[in-house]
C-alpha cells in the first residue's frame, strides 16, 4: 500500500490521458492531428518546457464542457487514491480555457462537482488553484482574478505557470498583491528553468509560501540557507524535470542534495499523464534510484503535509 501524502504539485490539464482525450475529442466533434493512444503517445517527446506546453494546450482544446471537467478531475481522484493521496491541492488554468471560449464558471462548476464529493467518495480533501499564465500579460491575470471573485469558498490559492524564463515573477506583483488582499494563499513556479533569483523574487516580491520547482536554487547556497531558514516549502516534480530537460536523468536528480540540505521538499506529479508517472511512482522510482533510505522517504511524506495549506486539526489527522 503506498505510503499516505498530500500532493501539492499536480496540474488539474496535465492529468488528461490519451484514451480521456480521444474520448472527449470524439464527444466534442472535435479533430485532433492523432489517429489513436499509440499516435499521442508518441508525440509525448519534449525537449524542453515550451515543446510540452505546446502539446499540453493543444490537446485541452478537447475539455469544453462542464462535464469534461468533471470527468477529467474524477479520473484523477481516482488514480490518486490508489497512489496513496490523503489531500490534493490541484492546479488549474482559467486563461488556457477562456481564451478558447470556454466560461471560468463552466470549467469551476466542472471542477467542483468532482472535487465537492472527493472525501466521501475517496477520503481525499482537496483544494484548487488557480493559476496566472505568465506568457500573458499581468491585466489579464487581474481580470482573471476578478472572475474568480465569486468563488472564492472554492479557491485555496493563486499560482503562477506556463513558460517561465523570460517571465519573471515580478511581472505579477500587483496580481498577488490583490490575491493576498482576498484572502487567498500563494505559490508559484520558480527555479524550473528560471534562474534562482525568479525564485528569490517570487518570495521578497510576490511574498509566496511555496515555491513550485525551485530546483535551480541549488545553484546559490545563500538561497538555499534562506529557504532552509524560513523553511520554505519546494514542490518538486523528478519525472517532469527529466521528460523536461531540466535534470538529465533521474540518477542526476537533486532530491536528495535538496534533503541533505535540509530542504523541506515534496515529490509531486506536475502532469503525471505526460511524464511517465503518477505521484507515488515519482516518490518510489527517485527514492530507488538515488538510494533515499525510508526515513527520508517517510520525511518527504511527512513534509507534504506539513507544507499543505491544511487547518491545524485537519494537518494533525494526517501527520
Ligand atoms: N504548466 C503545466 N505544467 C507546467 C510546468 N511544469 N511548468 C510550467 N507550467 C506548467
Ligand atoms: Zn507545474
Amino acid at each position: 500500500m503506498p505510503i499516505p501524502k498530500a500532493e501539492l504539485h499536480l496540474h488539474i490539464e496535465g492529468t488528461l490521458e490519451p484514451e480521456l482525450a480521444l474520448r472527449l475529442a470524439e464527444r466534442n466533434g472535435v479533430t485532433l492531428p492523432y489517429a489513436d493512444v499509440a499516435g499521442l503517445r508518441a508525440a509525448y517527446r519534449f525537449d524542453d518546457l515550451q515543446s510540452f506546453l505546446d502539446l499540453y494546450y493543444r490537446l485541452m482544446d478537447v475539455l469544453r464542457t462542464e462535464q469534461d471537467f468533471t470527468d477529467l478531475a474524477d479520473a484523477y481522484l481516482a488514480r490518486a487514491r490508489e497512489q496513496g493521496v490523503r489531500h490534493a491541492e490541484i492546479f488549474f488554468d482559467p486563461q488556457a480555457h477562456t481564451a478558447r471560449g470556454v466560461a471560468f464558471d463552466t470549467v469551476l462548476a466542472g471542477l467542483s462537482a468532482a472535487l465537492d464529493s472527493s472525501e466521501e467518495r475517496y477520503g481525499i480533501t482537496t483544494g484548487l488553484i488557480l493559476c496566472f499564465l505568465r506568457d500573458r500579460p499581468e491585466e489579464e491575470a487581474l481580470a482573471t482574478l476578478e472572475e474568480a471573485k465569486p468563488h472564492l469558498d472554492r479557491i485555496t490559492a493563486v499560482g503562477l505557470d506556463s513558460a517561465e524564463v523570460g517571465n519573471p515573477p515580478s511581472k505579477f506583483a500587483r496580481a498577488y498583491e490583490r490575491a493576498s488582499e482576498l484572502g487567498l494563499h500563494l505559490v508559484a513556479h520558480a527555479g524550473e528553468e528560471g534562474p534562482p533569483e525568479y525564485v528569490r523574487e517570487a518570495l521578497d516580491v510576490l511574498h509566496v509560501e511555496r515555491i513550485d520547482h525551485g530546483i535551480r536554487s541549488l545553484e546559490d547556497p545563500e538561497l538555499v540557507a534562506r529557504l532552509v531558514a524560513e523553511r520554505i516549502p519546494l514542490t518538486v516534480c523528478p519525472f517532469s524535470n527529466v521528460r523536461l530537460r531540466c535534470v538529465d536523468t533521474l540518477a542526476d536528480h537533486p532530491l536528495r542534495r535538496m534533503l541533505d540540505a535540509g530542504l523541506l521538499a515534496t515529490v509531486n506529479s506536475d502532469d503525471p499523464a505526460y511524464f511517465g508517472g503518477y505521484v507515488d511512482e515519482n516518490l518510489t522510482d527517485t527514492a530507488a534510484v538515488l538510494g533515499l533510505t525510508d526515513d527520508q522517504v517517510r520525511t518527504l511524506a511527512r513534509n507534504s503535509f506539513e507544507a499543505a495549506f491544511l487547518d491545524d486539526a485537519t494537518r494533525a489527522r494526517y501527520l
